[in-house]
C-alpha cells in the first residue's frame, strides 16, 4: 500500500504564501479544510508525499502552477442546477429583466459555463437573447477556454434534460445543440452574446454594472471575511433594483449588506433595494 500524502493546517499556510508570492494568486481567505483537501487530493495524483514536495513541484516548472490552479478549484456544475431556482428565475426576474433596454447579466465563478448556456436559453426562450449581455468570469482560465468552446459530454445531456424540464422548460432541448460522436456543441445563436473572460474575485474589481448576478456555490468555499469583501463587489457591482442569486448553501444574512438587499425567493434570489 502506497503511504499517503501529509499535509498539515501549517503546511497548507506555507503553500497559500508560496502561491501568493510568486504567482500572485491569493487564496487567504479559502476555507482552510476545504483546501487542504484539495491540496491532498493533487499530492495523491501526483504522487507527492510532503508540503516539501508540493513547493518543489510549484515552483518546479512553469506549467506546475497551472495544473494546481485547475485542480484546486472545485468545478463541479450543471446545466439548469436547482431547476426549482431557475423556475423562479423564469417566472420572477426574467419579467422585470424584460422591461431593460440592454440587459447585463454576470455569472461570476462560472466554471465551465454551464450556469450560462442555462440562461442563455431562458432569455431565448422569453425573446430577450439579442438585447442580453451575459458575462461568464471564473479565476481558472482553463474553465473559461472550455466555455468559450460550448463544449460538454453528451453523456450528461440527460440529466439537463430532465433538469431543463423540472425548471418549466416546455421546448425540445435537444434542440440547443448538436451531438458529435461522445461530445455536443451548445448551439451557436445561444452563444452569441456570451462573453468568458477571466476574473478573479478576490484580487479584481467592478467592471461593469448588471441588473442580475449569479455566484451560486462559489461563496461556501470562501472564508467569512471574504464572502463579505465579495458580496460588497456585487453589491456595487449591481445597478438600484438590480437581483443577486446565491447557490442553495449560501445566503447575504450575515454579511454587512444585508440591509441594503431584499430577500426575493427562498431560493437565495436577493434583489438590491438600497
Ligand atoms: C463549484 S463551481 C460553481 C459553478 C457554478 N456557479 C455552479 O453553481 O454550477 C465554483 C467555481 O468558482 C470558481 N472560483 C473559485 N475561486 C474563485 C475566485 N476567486 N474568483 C472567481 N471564481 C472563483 C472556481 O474556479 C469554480 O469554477
Amino acid at each position: 500500500m502506497k503511504p499517503e500524502p501529509e499535509l498539515s493546517l501549517q503546511d497548507v499556510e506555507d503553500i497559500v504564501e508560496v502561491i501568493h508570492s510568486n504567482f500572485g494568486y491569493d487564496f487567504k481567505g479559502y476555507a482552510r479544510a476545504s483546501l487542504q483537501r484539495r491540496m491532498l487530493r493533487v499530492m495523491d495524483t501526483l504522487n507527492i508525499k510532503t508540503a516539501g514536495q508540493l513547493q518543489d513541484f510549484l515552483l518546479g516548472t512553469d506549467c506546475a502552477f497551472n495544473y494546481f490552479l485547475e485542480h484546486i478549484t472545485v468545478n463541479v456544475t450543471e446545466m439548469f442546477r436547482d431547476p426549482e431556482f431557475y423556475k423562479i428565475i423564469r417566472s420572477t426576474v426574467i419579467p422585470i429583466l424584460a422591461s431593460y433596454p440592454i440587459i447585463k447579466i454576470w455569472h461570476a465563478g462560472c466554471s465551465t459555463g454551464e450556469e450560462v448556456f442555462s440562461m442563455a436559453i431562458l432569455l431565448h426562450e422569453a425573446g430577450l437573447l439579442q438585447r442580453s449581455r451575459i458575462y461568464g468570469t471564473d479565476v481558472n482560465h482553463v474553465n473559461i477556454e472550455k466555455a468559450k468552446q460550448g463544449i460538454l459530454p453528451l453523456e450528461v445531456m440527460k440529466d439537463y434534460t430532465h433538469n431543463y424540464m423540472q425548471s418549466g422548460g416546455v421546448h425540445d432541448f435537444a434542440t440547443y445543440y448538436s451531438a458529435r460522436y461522445k461530445q455536443v456543441i451548445i448551439d451557436k445563436k445561444l452563444r452569441s452574446n456570451l462573453i468568458f473572460a477571466q476574473h478573479n474575485l478576490v484580487a479584481d474589481q467592478v467592471f461593469n454594472e448588471f441588473q442580475l448576478i449569479f455566484c451560486r456555490n462559489v461563496l461556501i468555499y470562501f472564508n467569512k471575511e471574504l464572502q463579505n469583501k465579495v458580496v460588497k463587489l456585487f453589491y456595487d457591482s449591481l445597478a438600484p433594483l438590480g437581483y443577486l442569486a446565491l447557490g442553495s448553501k449560501e445566503t447575504m444574512h450575515y454579511t454587512p449588506v444585508k440591509h441594503d438587499f431584499a430577500t426575493v425567493d427562498k431560493e437565495k434570489i436577493y434583489r438590491r433595494i438600497k
